[in-house]
């Protein structure tokens, strides 16, 4: 009789070829007669990192392979990888080898005792270490923890963890709940529990990377900011919608800007120079929504070019029914404010539908 399935370990990837081998050898080697299968949740990456694990994963079944298509993320890898499995332990760790696997048995034992829920591993326990990080790298990491406490009510020394195990119905209990924005996910699953939690703890000393690069740049920052509005505001408002209207804001001093000089520099008649601004913000807002707004779907090559198109479309067609109806309700004694604010929010929110159906949905539809 085979031993039966108790841990999951769920791996996000992308471009991570480099890597899966030495992390399989070395998982097999500390987790010997336990019951456990590896998740690999990869993003089409161009490396080819899924092609390899499912090569892999016809000489060893504990070995599997969730390929996603057009889309990005690691919380939603994540997420996904942990409902692909039936295993009543889920583990949660990084492809380039710097989570210390070591630590696996001592979290599993921890669950198995009963005494935790969740155990998560810390480089800021006494014992942990966040290895060689640049000053500005601990600082940020120390801020964003900071910033946790927001929306984490237990004390946890290292919510930003990426390296993390827990029992399944923890995961059941708030799976329905949780944002899958950006790179935090321990921070959701904190965040979204319908109880306290109780944490455990086990330090690890975070390593270097082995092969390959970091995914991680400055616009995480944006997307941790997302999550912490989501799991604020975000039963009210969707947060999409938030960062489209702050993107449309900063789009009105784009065109404002531009307005100003093809007027007053360059001496171009009104309606030409109104024309060119409003083209330009467009541009503008397409290309910034879709870094921030849609970072998950992000569309490039020719994909851009035809979500520019649809983009401005929506956007020529939510002007109109801005002016039709502001100036409808200014015609019909409402105050030149409260019409023009109805105007601009009909249409915001008219953009955002659209653009989110015809500009960002394609893609998602179509895989
Ligand atoms: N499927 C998928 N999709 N995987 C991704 C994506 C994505 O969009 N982006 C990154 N990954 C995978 C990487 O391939 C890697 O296995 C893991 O997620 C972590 O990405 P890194 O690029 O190595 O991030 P990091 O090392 O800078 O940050 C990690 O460690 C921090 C400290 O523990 C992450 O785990 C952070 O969340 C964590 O705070
Ligand atoms: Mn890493």
């Amino acid at each position: 009789m085979p031993s039966g399935l108790e841990l999951s370990i769920v791996v996000p990837t992308f471009n991570e070829s480099g890597n899966v081998r030495e992390l399989l050898d070395r998982l097999r080697a500390v987790l010997g007669e336990t019951g456990w299968e590896v998740v690999f949740v990869d993003d089409d990456s161009p490396d080819e990192t899924a092609t390899l694990v499912r090569s892999i994963a016809r000489s060893d079944s504990r070995v599997r392979c969730v390929q996603r298509v057009g889309r990005r993320g690691l919380s939603t890898a994540c997420i996904e990888g942990m409902l692909a499995s039936a295993a009543p332990f889920i583990a949660v760790m990084d492809a380039d080898l710097q989570h210390d696997e070591t630590r696996l048995p001592a979290m599993l034992a921890l669950l198995r005792s009963g005494s935790a829920d969740l155990v998560v591993g810390s480089r800021y326990a006494s014992g942990g270490s966040t290895g060689d990080w640049d000053g500005t790298r601990a600082g940020m990491s120390r801020v964003a923890t900071l910033a946790s406490r927001f929306v984490v009510r237990q004390d946890v020394s290292d919510p930003m963890s990426g390296f993390f195990m827990l029992r399944r119905d923890v995961l059941d209990a708030s799976v329905r709940r949780l944002s899958g924005l950006g790179f935090k996910i321990l921070v959701d699953i904190l965040a979204s529990a319908p109880g306290t939690l109780r944490v455990a703890e086990v330090p690890y000393t975070f390593r270097q990377r082995s092969a390959g690069e970091s995914k991680l740049d400055e616009l995480v920052i944006w997307e941790y900011a997302m999550l912490l509005a989501d799991k604020t505001v975000g039963r009210f408002v969707p947060v999409r919608f938030l960062a489209f209207a702050l993107v449309g804001g900063l789009g009105v001093f784009v065109h404002m800007a531009v307005l100003a000089v093809l007027l007053k520099a360059l001496g171009v008649a009104f309606g030409t120079a109104q024309s060119a601004a409003t083209a330009l913000a467009m541009v503008f807002n397409f290309t910034v929504n879709n870094i921030l707004t849609y970072r998950d779907m992000r569309l490039s090559g020719r994909a851009w070019w035809g979500g520019l198109a649809s983009f401005m479309l929506a956007c020529s067609v939510g002007a109109l029914a801005n002016v039709g109806i502001a100036t409808y309700l200014f015609e019909s004694q409402t105050t030149w404010f409260l019409a023009a604010l109805a105007g601009v929010l009909v249409g915001a929110v008219w953009n955002y539908a659209v653009t989110q159906l015809y500009t960002w949905g394609r893609k998602a539809r179509a895989s």
